[in-house]
C-alpha cells in the first residue's frame, strides 16, 4: 500500500468513525431511545463528542514524534473540523432545544452559570480557527497561522473546566479529560523545552 493510498484509508476510517456517533444520535431520536430527558442526552452527547475528538487532534504530534512519520500531522485538519462540527451542533442544540432562542435568557445564562460563560469563551475562541482551517488560509498568513491555532492550548482546558462546573457529584469523567489534557499540554511544554521543536 502506497503511502497515499494509507493517508486516504485513514481518513476514510476518520470519517465513518466522526460520522458514527451522530448516526446513533439520530437513531435514538428517531426511535425515542433516549429516555426521560432526550434534550439533556443531546447535548451531553454532542459536547463530550466535541471534547473527545479535540483531545484525539492534539494526539497527532506526539503520534508522529513517536512514529516518525507525517501522516499523522496530515489528519489534524480533519479531525479539528470534525471537533468543531460536533461542538458547532452541541452549541445550537443549547441555543434551540434548551434556550427557544431567547435572547435575553440565554445572555442570563452566559452571566449566571459560570459553566455556560467558559464554553462560550472556548466556542469564541473557536470560531477563527475553523474560519483559517484552509489551505488557503493557511498559506496567507504563514507564521501567524500557527501563533493563531495555538490557541487551541486554551480551548481545550476551557473545554475541560465547562464540563468539570457542570457535573455536580460525578466529577471522574472530567477528572479524566483533565488529566489527558495535562498530560498532552505537558508533553508540549517538555517538547518545546527539551528538544528546541516546535509543534
Ligand atoms: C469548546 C466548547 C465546548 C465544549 C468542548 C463542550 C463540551 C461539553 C461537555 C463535554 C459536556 C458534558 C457532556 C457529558 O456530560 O457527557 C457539555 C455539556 C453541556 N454544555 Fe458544553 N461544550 C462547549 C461549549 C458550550 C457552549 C458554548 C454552551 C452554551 C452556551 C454549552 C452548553 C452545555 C450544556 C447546557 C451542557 C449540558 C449541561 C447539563 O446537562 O446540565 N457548551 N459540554
Amino acid at each position: 500500500m502506497s503511502s497515499r493510498q494509507r493517508l486516504l484509508a485513514i481518513k476514510t476510517a476518520i470519517w465513518l468513525c466522526c460520522i458514527a456517533p451522530l448516526v446513533w444520535l439520530g437513531w435514538h431520536v428517531f426511535t425515542n431511545q433516549l429516555g426521560a430527558n432526550p434534550l439533556e442526552v443531546v447535548i451531553r452527547h454532542l459536547g463530550e463528542w466535541g471534547l473527545q475528538l479535540l483531545l484525539v487532534t492534539l494526539c497527532m504530534t506526539p503520534l508522529r514524534d513517536l512514529s516518525n512519520e507525517s501522516w499523522p500531522i496530515q489528519l489534524r485538519r480533519l479531525l479539528g473540523l470534525w471537533s468543531f462540527a460536533y461542538i458547532c451542533l452541541h452549541f445550537v442544540a443549547y441555543l434551540w432545544l434548551d434556550q427557544f432562542f431567547d435572547w435575553t435568557e440565554i445572555g442570563k445564562d452566559i452571566v449566571k452559570r459560570p459553566f455556560i460563560t467558559v464554553g462560550m469563551l472556548a466556542v469564541l475562541a473557536l470560531l477563527p480557527l475553523a474560519i483559517t482551517s484552509t489551505r488557503a488560509m493557511q498559506r496567507r498568513l504563514g507564521r501567524r497561522w500557527k501563533q493563531l491555532h495555538r490557541l487551541v492550548y486554551v480551548i481545550v482546558p476551557l473545554g475541560t473546566l465547562h464540563f468539570y462546573w457542570l457535573v455536580k457529584a460525578d466529577t471522574l469523567r472530567p477528572l479524566i479529560f483533565a488529566l489527558c489534557v495535562g498530560l498532552l499540554l505537558g508533553y508540549r511544554i517538555v517538547r518545546r523545552r527539551l528538544l528546541q521543536r516546535p509543534s
